[in-house]
């Protein structure tokens, strides 16, 4: 009994990040709205929209979560490294790169 249990909530947990792919919208709104924009064209920070949301998808995630632009230039305080933090609702989870790729998308259809 204990072990179907088992079997079948790692099935569970299985399925549901198969089935449900990282919210861009609801992640780049929770954590990143309050300095790009809610639209991501900029405030305390720069605008993302037509600029970052355009670099190779490994650029922008080193941007986020490493703090290096595409110039390898250090980003600068306020701009947290996601690496050593986490996303609002991944309570303490480091972010994956899969969430900071739903981001780059999302920002790409508000171009
Ligand atoms: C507390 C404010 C703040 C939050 C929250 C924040 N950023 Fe930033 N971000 C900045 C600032 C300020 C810069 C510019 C730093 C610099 O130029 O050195 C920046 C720079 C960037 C850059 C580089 C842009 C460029 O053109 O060089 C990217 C990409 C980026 N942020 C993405 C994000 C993403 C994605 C999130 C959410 C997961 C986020 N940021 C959350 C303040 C913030």
């Amino acid at each position: 009994m204990k072990r179907t249990l088992i079997a079948v909530s790692t099935l569970w947990l299985w399925a549901s990040a198969v089935a449900a792919p990282p919210n861009g919208k609801a992640l780049y709104q929770e954590n990143c709205a309050s300095c790009h924009g809610q639209n991501g064209k900029g405030d305390t920070g720069p605008k993302l929209v037509g600029d970052a949301s355009e670099w190779k998808a490994k650029l922008f995630e080193r941007a986020v979560l490493n703090g290096i632009d595409d110039q390898g230039k250090a980003l600068k305080s306020p701009m947290p490294h996601w690496a050593g933090a986490s996303f609002k609702t991944d309570h303490g989870t480091a972010p994956s790169k899969a969430e900071v790729d739903a981001i780059q998308h999302y920002l790409r259809t508000l171009n």
